[in-house]
C-alpha cells in the first residue's frame, strides 16, 4: 500500500515529536540523579586523591559521606588568598562559575590555557580524629592535548609534600594521555615535592622516568607516548600551586599554628 507524501510527513513529525517529548521527560527526570551521582563522584575522588579510599574500591553513599565528617569543605577567595566563610559552598560549581563574569576574573598569562579562574574556589581540609589538620585536598584544572583535564591534588599538612594526584574527568586518549588515571602512574605522587628552595613550583611530570622520590623530590615520571598530556599536568600545577592560584594561600596557611 502506497501513502500519501502527506501522510509520510505527518507520520514522522508525530514521530519526532514523541521521541523530542521522549527524551527531554527523561533528561528532566535524570538530572537531580545526575547531578547527585556527579557530586557523589566528586567526592569519591577527593577521597582517592586523599589516600582514604582505593581507586577502584567498591564504595558507596553512605561510606563517602562516612569518610567525609571529618573533612571540612572551604571556600577560597583567590582574589585575596584567604578563606571565605561567608561564602556558600552548597552546590557551588565552580568550573561553571569561572564561566561567568561576574563570578570570576580574567587569568593571568598562563601556560595552561586558563582563561577564567572563579572568584571562590572549594578545597577540602582533611582532619584526624582530633580535628588536627592531616592534608588539604586542591581542585586543579588545565588543558592535555584534547581539552581540559579536571582533577584533584592532596597536599600533606606540611603544605610541600604531595599525598596523591586523580583526574575526574578528561578527554585524553586512552592508552595514551588517559593514563593520568593509571594508578601505577598515581602511585609515583606521594612522597614528592611542590615547592622548590625559592618557594616556587618545582614539581614536573618530565620525559622518561623519574628516580624514587628521595633522590628525585620534584620529578614524575612521564607518560609514554602523551609527552603533550604529561606537559599539561605540569603546566596547570604550576599555574594552580603558584601565586596565581592557591599560592598565597598555602603561604598564609603555612605560617598559622597547627591546631
Ligand atoms: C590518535 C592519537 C591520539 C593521541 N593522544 C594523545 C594524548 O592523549 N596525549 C598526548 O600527550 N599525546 C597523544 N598523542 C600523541 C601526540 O600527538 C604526540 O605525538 C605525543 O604527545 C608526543 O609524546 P612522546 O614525545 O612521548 O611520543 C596522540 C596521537 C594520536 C595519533
Amino acid at each position: 500500500m502506497r501513502h500519501s507524501v502527506l501522510y509520510t510527513f505527518v507520520f514522522a513529525a508525530i514521530i519526532c515529536v514523541v521521541c523530542g517529548v521522549l527524551v527531554s521527560t527523561s533528561a528532566v527526570s535524570l538530572k537531580e540523579k545526575q547531578d547527585f551521582n556527579a557530586a557523589l563522584d566528586k567526592k569519591k575522588n577527593v577521597l582517592i586523591a586523599a589516600g582514604l579510599i582505593e581507586d577502584g574500591e567498591p564504595t558507596d553513599a553512605v561510606k563517602i559521606d562516612g569518610l567525609f565528617a571529618n573533612i571540612e569543605s572551604v571556600a577560597i577567595n583567590l582574589e585575596n588568598g584567604t578563606e571565605d566563610p561567608t561564602f556558600d559552598l552548597e552546590g557551588y560549581d565552580q568550573v561553571k562559575a569561572s564561566q561567568d563574569p561576574d563570578r570570576s576574573f580574567t587569568a593571568p598569562a598562563n601556560r595552561s590555557a586558563i582563561k577564567r579562574v572563579p572568584t571562590h574556589a572549594q578545597i577540602f581540609k582533611v582532619n584526624d580524629d582530633a580535628g588536627t589538620l592531616q592534608q588539604i585536598v586542591i581542585p586543579i584544572e588545565g588543558l592535555g592535548l584534547w581539552g581540559t583535564l579536571y582533577g584533584f591534588l592532596a597536599v600533606d599538612a606540611d603544605l610541600d609534600t604531595v599525598r596523591g594526584i586523580t583526574y575526574y574527568l578528561h578527554k585524553e586518549t586512552p592508552g595514551l594521555g588517559g593514563e593520568v588515571d593509571n594508578t601505577r602512574w598515581k602511585a609515583k605522587w606521594p612522597g614528592r615535592k611542590i615547592y622548590g628552595p625559592d618557594g616556587g613550583v618545582e614539581i614536573a611530570v618530565i620525559k622518561g622516568e623519574a628516580a624514587p622520590a628521595a633522590e628525585a623530590p620534584f620529578k614524575i615520571d612521564g607518560l609514554s607516548g602523551a609527552t603533550i598530556t604529561g606537559q599539561g599536568v605540569t603546566k596547570m600545577l604550576d599555574f594552580w600551586m603558584g601565586d596565581r592560584g592557591f599560592g598565597p594561600y598555602i603561604k598564609s596557611l603555612k605560617q598559622q599554628p597547627a591546631v
